[in-house]
């Protein structure tokens, strides 16, 4: 179902080759880039930050979609805008203020969307909701790629549907999605798909075509 967006997550891509592979999975058919900003403190990982993104802006025709998993957020929010991020996501855990921080990432010019780990209840974002252009539920914890689906966030994905109504909200889902995930997550009534080892597995910018594979496959 092609009204889903896939969005490869480059935490699964070869670092020394990110631009060629923003378009590499481009030109195969990703409709966003994900790219996970990682602090070692939110999260037990590191990856990188605003300067990667402006480096990669150039290289991404179509939507860059951010996902901070750092605390705090809001020092660097006009720092990701000012690098070209289309969506900036925060996570609901990562700090006492998170309604100002989506304001602010409004303000910066930038579109905002909350994140929620798997153990967070759906209800944290029921008064964020006129505030936000996308919410993602995570399906693993995160940190690290390759990962396998929680089955629990099922429940917390159709709650969602119903709490968002008619808004023009997407439901984005975040870890282990796969070719057995993704329609149960679709049929919960998520719209854009991010995938990491599911859509890279195989491929190379010097084999991109497997990339297709592994994205039409989802
Ligand atoms: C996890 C990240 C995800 C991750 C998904 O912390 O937010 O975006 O890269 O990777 P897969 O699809 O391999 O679970
Ligand atoms: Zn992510």
């Amino acid at each position: 179902d092609r009204s889903i967006k896939i969005a490869p997550s480059i935490l699964a891509a070869d670092f020394a080759a990110f631009g060629a592979e923003c378009s590499a999975v481009e030109d195969q058919g990703a409709d966003w880039i994900h790219v996970d900003v990682m602090d070692g403190h939110f999260v037990p990982n590191i990856t990188f930050g605003p300067a990667m993104c402006a480096a990669l802006r150039p290289h991404i025709r179509g939507v860059m979609d951010v996902h901070l998993m750092i605390a705090p957020v809001d020092p660097y929010i006009d720092a990701f805008a000012k690098a070209g991020a289309d969506f900036i996501t925060a996570h609901v855990e990562a700090g006492p203020h998170i309604h100002r921080t989506l304001q602010a990432i409004r303000a910066a010019g930038a579109r905002p969307g909350v994140a929620l780990n798997p153990g967070t209840p759906v209800e944290t974002v029921a008064h964020l909701l006129d505030l936000v252009d996308l919410v993602c539920v995570m399906t693993v914890n995160p940190g690290f790629g390759g990962q396998s689906f929680i089955h629990s966030q099922l429940d917390k994905i159709a709650a969602l549907r119903e709490m968002i109504g008619d808004r023009e909200i997407h439901i984005e889902i975040d870890g282990g999605v796969d070719p057995m995930t993704a329609p149960m997550v679709a049929r919960a009534g998520a719209d854009a798909l991010v995938a990491g080892s599911a859509v890279f597995k195989g491929g190379s910018v010097s084999n991109p075509g497997v990339y297709g594979e592994n994205i039409a496959a989802i």
